[in-house]
């Protein structure tokens, strides 16, 4: 479950980047495809990671569950600033705060995963 997860969200992650720059570049139509594809990946983030979350909070041998929690707002966090980006970039605008908190978000998740968890 742990490779699906991170699986899912190194794609998204990806095809996030594609469709910027194909929304950048002015191709609607390319950037809609990955922009779709990288939506579908945010549904397999979120089902890969909320499947390991309940194992995890039903789970009565685990005593501290705030960093799982902390971790599933900071995952949702990315997703909601990456599909935020994208459907600013497919109008035309450019907020630099987004990728700032998008940055933080992002990196704050794989200290949290791979570090904390
Ligand atoms: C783009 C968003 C996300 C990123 C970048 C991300 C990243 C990661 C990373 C790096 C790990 C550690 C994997 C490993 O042990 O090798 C992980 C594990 C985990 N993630 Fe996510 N995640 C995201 C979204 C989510 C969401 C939305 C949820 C909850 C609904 C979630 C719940 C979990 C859980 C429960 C674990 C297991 C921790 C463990 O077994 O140590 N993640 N994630």
């Amino acid at each position: 479950m742990t490779h699906a997860h991170v699986t899912s969200w190194f794609l998204a992650v990806v095809l996030f980047v594609i469709a910027y720059m194909l929304y950048k570049k002015g191709d609607q139509k390319k950037s809609k495809i990955f922009h779709m594809i990288a939506r579908l990946m945010y549904l397999l983030i979120i089902a890969t990671g909320g499947k390991m979350l309940f194992d995890y909070l039903t789970d009565p041998t685990i005593v501290n569950r705030g960093p799982l929690i902390i971790k599933m707002i900071l995952g949702l966090s990315v997703i909601g600033l990456m599909e935020i980006i994208l459907v600013q970039k497919k109008r035309g605008v450019t907020k630099l705060r987004n990728w700032a908190f998008f940055w933080i978000t992002f990196l704050l998740t794989l200290y949290y995963g791979w570090n904390v968890l």
